[in-house]
């Protein structure tokens, strides 16, 4: 779930490398994304979960809307399944799943943020093994996995996701499950604001350049992605993935909460989430 810190659309303050901070629209390389992710989520972790109770500390939660995978079941069945949360951050998926029957493992490149899911764990004596490591090197070995899935994490953050889609499809085995969800692309059109001035249309959603905040000396501080939905279709059909819905969860009647971004004002208007439900399409 991103960040309402970040008034994507905003004009643009200053080149880089003019010696002032701002943000901008460019290319970055994934060493770039990979340092900014590292660094920004580390440091925000604190403020990310300031009032994402609604996350849960053993569930797993799809989006804003609240729509819950025990509700929702786009997993398929789990219990037994050998399953990999990615950007877990604080890893309530990954409690929940274990909580359910599963061989579940979080991974995040945060180890700010995996100070949440040691937290969580500490509270609720649900214990899942954590590994920090980044999305597109995956230390583990090819068809791992029977289920790989995340909330939000790794997918708009990494420059190149079209191979982030192979490397999840190569530690799956045959048949294998990808369910992830991402903020809604036609969000990308839009500031990330929860009032009434996010409700304005103000950017291409054909801009596939990222959003780029970067310090003084024009180093990327926060890099987030998008792609249009025919774009990730597409990455995922290259990848060997067959896609079997597109989970668009609505704002529930009566829910009042204010999150970051997101707001019933808003939601009640514009889709906030894209679940892809995919599996790999050679079976065993
Ligand atoms: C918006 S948070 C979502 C966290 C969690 N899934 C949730 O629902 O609250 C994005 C997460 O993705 C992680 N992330 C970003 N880039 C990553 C990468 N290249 N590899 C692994 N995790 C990454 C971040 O560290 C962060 O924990």
């Amino acid at each position: 779930m991103s960040n309402a810190a970040h008034d994507r659309g905003d004009p643009e303050v200053a080149e880089p490398g003019t010696g002032e901070s701002g943000v901008t629209r460019r290319p970055v390389t994934d060493a770039e994304a990979r340092h900014a992710s590292r660094h920004w989520w580390d440091t925000d972790a604190d403020r990310y979960h300031a009032g994402a109770e609604f996350l849960g500390d053993v569930d797993l939660v799809w989006g804003p809307e609240g729509l819950r995978e025990a509700d929702a079941r786009l997993l398929g069945p789990v219990a037994g399944a050998r399953v990999l949360e990615l950007g877990c951050g604080a890893a309530g998926g990954a409690r929940w799943l274990a909580r359910a029957g599963a061989y579940a493992v979080g991974l995040d490149l945060s180890g700010g943020m995996l100070r949440h899911a040691v937290a969580g764990a500490e509270r609720t004596g649900v214990h899942v093994p954590l590994v920090q490591a980044d999305a597109l090197a995956l230390p583990f070995r090819d068809g791992a996995f029977d289920i790989v899935t995340t909330a939000f994490g790794a997918v708009p953050f990494v420059a190149d996701s079209a191979a982030l889609m192979r490397e999840v499809a190569r530690v799956l085995r045959p048949g294998g499950r990808w369910v992830f969800a991402v903020g809604h692309p036609f969000r990308w059109v839009f500031l990330d604001d929860p009032t009434e001035r996010g409700l304005i249309a103000v950017h291409s959603y054909f801009d596939r350049r990222p959003y780029v905040e970067y310090d003084a000396t024009g180093t990327p501080t926060y890099v987030e992605q998008h792609r249009t939905l025919g774009d990730r279709v597409r990455e995922l059909v290259a990848a060997g993935f067959v896609l079997t819905d597109l989970v668009e969860p609505e704002w529930p009647e009566g829910q009042e909460r204010v999150w970051q971004q997101w707001s019933p004002l808003r939601g009640r208007l514009l889709p906030g989430t894209a679940i892809f439900v995919t599996h790999r399409a050679d079976t065993e």
